[in-house]
């Protein structure tokens, strides 16, 4: 049994996320999960929200909310949406948990502790009518870059550079407006990224298996321009968490918090300690997952992100963990998306454009959404939602080609042979040919979900689908019930068997459907269909089953356009 850990990039707390968010990191994340639970390995499955930073303050500050209170209640709103997607985590943690302190102060204190930190005066922006420094978001202006008028301290949203609060032309308060500003000078740590160049390459360089969109944007990084650049690491805000060298203070530091991307990728270990106090466990049990010296040796550990989260994931977080000198579990293959874009242009959260989360499960099941978004994943290129796609996707895809295959099958063999497994008959040549088939597709299944190819996995797991319906077509049960009824029964022993392993194959796609498909079976038997003779007479004549309700609903033109148009504009 191999163990195997994934981590999915951990959302910003500030608001409930799009579809495109949910299928550049989560959804794809747990497909993984659910398969590698299915193969039978113990799988250790990690998601938090990312709680720091000008995000999660600006947020608050327009929600009209102290900033704790609207994290929490927020983290409770995404982990209930996160549910209805049936996004099956081990633990959904919280970058602010008392876990995350402690490891980012350890982490921070380990690196200094080894030379890797260094104290700079520094001439930040400040705001003498809010009394504050202003970093990042918290300062728009004009960029330099391109002249878009909102470009904000961190980067330019029209033209994605880089910047710095003090490369803004006309720059502005975003908490007042205020451009009463001055550059005021302020001390703050930066991580010797530099020193680890060498290490981080060899460490890059090691991992040829990747794919192309990670190692083509990590080497990038690595090399463009000046080439990897020390990083500050600190801010001067309340809401973070307190700069300290383990759990000493830091002369010098009072007052000012860690860097929101410093502790974010920190929490995928504090998540899983937090999982650990959750559930009654000890810190053996999440180090086990973690330290290589306290038995995640032979951890195989995966992580999923959108393509914007690449560089800090293979260069800055990895520095952090080369840098400490500490046994820490390194990522063994990073999975990374581009973009889904919406109907024409992208999926906007600012501008409420395309759909979200919690407007999706509000007017279907999440099947439906995660069978689209999961068999489109923008892999090789982005990729774009239109409801034309989606209707058409869901009403072959799932109606006509899964759904009605059940539907057929248990239909025809309740109202002909009654609602137990019929025992007449022999699987002959017909049943043979597909029983091969289906072993080959399987096989080509497991390779493409083993190497985390999203879209083609989908592509094969319809095609198992669809060799029921050409079985069934070719076999006509309908007709043999009237010349050989014992030919017939064995058609449809076959078929309903085939209706269990349905089931355990797209349980990682349509979870909700594929447990329906079980219990229809009168089973619960979800062991993979490794041997698939065996997988095919697992349901024994004699053995009862039901009626599925209809597994899957057409989506009407009317609601398409319905759909279209209520979700082009502002989000209401
Ligand atoms: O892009 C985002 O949504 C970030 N909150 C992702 C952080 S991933 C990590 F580092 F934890
Ligand atoms: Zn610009």
């Amino acid at each position: 049994m191999a163990r195997i850990l994934i981590t999915s990039a951990i959302p910003y707390i500030n608001g409930i996320k799009h579809l495109g968010n949910l299928v550049g990191s989560q959804l794809p994340a747990d497909l993984f999960a659910r398969y590698k639970r299915g193969r039978g390995d113990e799988v250790m499955f990690i998601c938090a929200t990312d709680e720091h930073g000008t995000p999660a303050e600006l947020a608050a500050a327009k929600a009209g909310k102290p900033v704790a209170e609207y994290c929490a209640e927020m983290h409770d709103v995404q982990a209930e949406i996160a549910k209805g997607f049936r996004l099956s985590f081990d633990h959904f943690g919280r970058s602010s948990s008392q876990r995350n302190h402690k490891l980012t102060q350890a982490f921070a204190g380990k690196l200094a502790e080894n030379g890797l930190i260094r104290e700079v005066s520094e001439k930040m922006i400040y705001s003498i009518d809010d009394g504050r420094f202003l970093p990042d978001r918290y300062v728009e202006g004009t960029c330099p870059n391109c002249g878009y008028d909102s470009a904000r301290g961190d980067q330019c949203d029209n033209c994605t550079k880089q910047l710095d609060p003090t490369d803004l032309i006309n720059p502005r308060s975003t908490i007042s407006g205020s451009t009463n500003l001055e550059e005021r000078e302020t001390k703050h740590l930066y991580l010797m990224q530099r020193s680890l160049k060498d290490k981080l390459e060899a460490w890059i360089d090691s991992k040829t298996d990747w794919p192309v969109l990670t190692t083509s944007i990590a080497k990038k990084w690595l090399h463009d321009g000046d080439g990897l650049q020390d990083r500050g690491i600190t801010r001067d805000l309340h809401w973070g968490i307190p700069v300290k060298k383990g759990d000493q203070p830091w002369p010098g530091m009072e007052g000012k918090v860690f860097y929101v991307w410093f502790d974010a990728p920190i929490e995928y270990i504090a998540g899983t300690a937090e999982w650990a106090d959750a559930n009654g466990k000890t810190d053996a049990d999440w180090e086990r997952w973690w330290r290589t010296d306290k038995g995640a040796a032979d951890v195989t550990y995966y992580q999923f992100m959108g393509k914007d989260n690449v560089p800090f994931h293979t260069l800055s977080f990895p520095a952090t963990i080369l840098g400490s000198g500490e046994p820490w579990k390194m990522v063994d293959y990073l999975k990374s998306f581009n973009y889904l874009n919406y109907d024409g242009g992208q999926f906007s959260t600012s501008r409420g454009r395309g759909v979200f989360m919690d407007q999706a499960l509000s007017i279907l099941p999440s099947d439906y959404w995660r069978w689209w978004l999961l068999s489109h994943a923008p892999e090789s290129s982005d990729a774009e939602f239109t409801w034309e796609n989606f209707q058409a996707s869901v009403n072959k895809d799932l109606a006509d080609v899964l759904g009605n295959f059940v539907s057929r099958v248990t239909k025809f063999a309740k109202s002909k042979l009654g609602e137990v497994v019929p025992a007449g008959g022999e699987y002959g040549r017909e049943e043979a040919a597909l029983i091969a088939d289906l072993g080959a597709r399987i096989r080509e299944y497991e390779a493409l979900m083993d190497a985390i190819e999203v879209r083609k996995a989908a592509a094969e797991l319809r095609a198992i689908w669809v060799i029921g319906n050409e079985y069934l077509q070719a076999a006509a049960p309908w007709s043999a019930i009237k010349t050989d009824p014992a030919r017939a029964e064995a058609m449809i022993r076959l078929s309903l068997n085939l209706i269990r392993v349905y089931a355990i194959l797209s349980r990682p796609f349509i979870p909700d459907a594929a447990q329906a498909m079980m219990e229809a079976m009168g089973s619960s038997d979800w062991t993979w269909p490794s041997d698939v003779p065996e997988a095919l007479r697992a349901l024994e004549p004699g053995h009862a089953f039901t009626v599925p309700e209809n597994l899957f609903r057409k989506i009407t033109d009317e609601e398409r356009a319905d759909w279209q148009q209520r979700f082009a504009g502002k989000r209401d």
